[in-house]
């Protein structure tokens, strides 16, 4: 049996990695790869925003998942003690006797061992082949990656669902790419109601600088803030329930505001967004009192994006530039005499925005 191992700190695994122990694995003709991520030593201070071991493994299962006759160990990422290859090597050669053992590489690595800096490094040639992992294949480092994901950018280098991960738990500072965010939001919603969320997203950021708010906040929450809208009513509940939150009575006409409560807190469990982004989406249809700025705009971006068209619309949006509270009052009124004249008792937050509003 021919074996494959290749370790490495996978911080975090990326597709040149499953690319490269693909190679490894066809042109060494290997009957399994034992994939085997590092560990960290205990003192060691990782950065903000490092994943834990369990995490880091959890991704390294997660990309090489596809891989044909290869296994993750967990061998030296849960271990308390530092390891060292040639411990790692004998192991595995006890586990799988009178097998030929391969060790994949990179090309720093590779040139370590072969000068010996190793523990036990002549031991351990005499055990394994050296394998010269081909960098080419796809040339991204782990390094650039965690610089790329902070700025948005590194989706096409990783596994959609290592991506998600790192997003929803927001690991090496990383913040959504934009068409990836708004893909996901696609999917939750339908499709009638993509282009109002698109212009929603574009008049949110035109708000935003308007009135000197993060545009990225606007955006982010724009996108998100109908998500749930699809769902019936106890599909809401579901999501209220499991994120451990508990459901207050409801009145006639009130289910309808369930999708900016399970919305918001999607955003949060799902894409790991910012209390700011949050509120903002939590509080887009009804208002409430003390709203902040970006609050105020996520709710008139809802209420005017282009795509709108009843008669005051106009009015509401050359006062959503010109005096935002205006706009605040003029939208809250209109929905207040739209669910009277419906028989549906308007929210009490609703009416406490109203009044918190100046004269
Ligand atoms: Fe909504
Ligand atoms: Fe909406």
């Amino acid at each position: 049996m021919r074996i494959g191992i290749f370790g490495g700190s996978f911080n975090p695994p990326h597709n040149g990695h499953v690319q490269a122990a693909n190679v490894a694995i066809s042109s060494n003709k290997l009957d399994l790869l034992i994939v085997v991520p590092t560990g960290t030593p205990p003192h060691k201070k990782l950065p903000e925003n490092s994943p834990s071991p369990e995490m880091r493994l959890e991704m390294t299962k997660n990309a090489f998942s596809e891989l044909k006759n290869t296994i993750i160990s967990d061998a030296e990422i849960l271990s308390t003690e530092p390891c060292y290859t040639i411990d790692t090597v004998n192991s595995i050669k006890s586990e799988y006797p009178g097998s030929e053992m391969f060790l994949l590489l990179g090309d720093d690595m590779h040139d370590s061992l072969l000068s010996h800096k190793w523990k036990d490094s002549k031991k351990l040639l005499r055990l394994v082949t050296p394998i010269l992992l081909p960098r080419h294949v796809i040339d991204i480092s782990s390094t650039e990656l965690r610089e790329m994901l902070p700025n948005r950018e590194g989706t096409s280098y990783i596994s959609d669902d290592n991506y998600s991960y790192i997003i929803k738990h927001r690991l090496y500072n990383a913040k959504p790419d934009w068409d990836w965010l708004r893909g996901r939001a696609h999917e939750m919603l339908d499709p009638g109601r993509i282009p109002h969320v698109d212009a929603c997203e574009i008049e949110a950021m035109r708000l935003a600088e308007r009135w000197n708010v993060s545009f990225e906040d606007a955006r982010e929450a724009a996108i998100l803030h109908d998500i749930t809208k699809k769902l019936d009513f106890n599909e809401n509940l579901c999501i209220i329930t499991g994120h451990g939150e508990k459901i207050y009575e409801l009145k006639k006409g009130e289910e309808k505001l369930l999708h900016s409560i399970t919305g918001s807190l999607l955003a949060k469990s799902m894409f790991g967004m910012s209390d700011a982004v949050t509120n903002a989406i939590r509080w887009h249809t009804t208002g409430k009192s003390r709203m902040s700025m970006l609050e105020k705009i996520i709710y008139l971006a809802d209420y005017t994006e282009s795509t709108r068209n009843f008669p005051e619309v106009e009015e509401l949006r050359k006062k959503a530039y010109s005096n935002i509270d205006d706009a605040m009052k003029m939208g809250l009124e209109m929905t207040v005499s739209d669910l009277l004249s419906r028989g549906i008792s308007p929210s009490a937050v609703t009416y406490d925005a109203l009044n918190d509003l100046p004269d």
